[in-house]
């Protein structure tokens, strides 16, 4: 799976996608607001199958807007209506802890044949009960949690190891990426998927030698070409 691009922005989408690089597509409200999307829940379904529509049958991951139970779960349910490839994502706990969620997530899986992304996870213990709770992706914010002062490679390896002594089926997304070694860094931890912005994958594709090779090509190929 390796790649998944973490944008709101189709054109962004479009771009990757027909490189053949990336496996899947990200999105959450903070990214959709900075991506211009307008026009409230509407502007999110448009932009939502705009993207799911190009990527099929590669998944899109969108988030739902309310922690309310019954509201995630209405919404979880509609937004999963809207193409065959979207899954929904749903926060470890609510902004205070609320304890719901994980019986949200439960209920879509095992009920609603709703696929879910579990998310704003730090740790490999919450990703591990997301994953026992059915979660069919487990998100960590790996930026975030080196951001607060340990590696995020050691939750890596030992999420994996615990998904795949107890057979658990969710697979791992690493997002919250802040450095372009961290996209292979955290794959060859473990993580199933990385996903990561434009301006990233950019700076894994392109090396100032690599342009000073193909300089020196074109320049001697002006040769045979006289
Ligand atoms: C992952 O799915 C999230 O959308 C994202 O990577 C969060 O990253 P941030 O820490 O930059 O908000």
């Amino acid at each position: 799976m390796a790649i998944f691009l973490d944008t709101g922005k189709l054109e962004e989408v479009q771009k990757y996608h027909e490189m053949g690089i990336i496996r899947g597509v990200t999105t959450n409200p903070t990214i959709l607001l900075k991506d211009g999307v307008t026009g409230g829940m509407e502007g999110v379904k448009n932009r939502s199958i705009e993207i799911a529509s190009f990527i099929a049958p590669l998944p899109l991951s969108v988030e739902v807007t309310n922690n309310d139970p019954k509201m995630m779960l209405d919404q979880a349910i509609e937004f999963s209506k809207w193409a065959d490839n979207i899954n929904v994502k749903i926060t470890i706990h609510g902004p205070k802890g609320e304890l719901d969620n994980l019986t949200v997530v439960h209920e879509l899986e095992t009920k609603h044949d709703v696929r879910i992304n579990v998310t704003a996870m730090m740790s490999a213990q919450q990703c591990f009960l997301a994953a026992t709770a059915g979660a069919t992706y487990v998100s960590l914010f790996g930026g975030r949690v080196n951001n607060m002062g340990y590696n995020c490679i050691s939750e890596i390896k030992k999420l994996r190891k615990l998904l795949d002594d107890f057979f658990l089926k969710s697979k791992i997304i690493i997002g919250s990426t802040r450095e372009v070694l961290n996209i292979v860094e955290w794959l060859e931890a473990g993580a199933h998927i990385v996903t990561t912005t434009p301006n990233l994958i950019e700076g894994m594709l392109i090396h100032p030698y690599s342009k000073e090779t193909v300089q020196m090509f074109l320049k001697d190929a002006k040769f045979f070409e006289e």
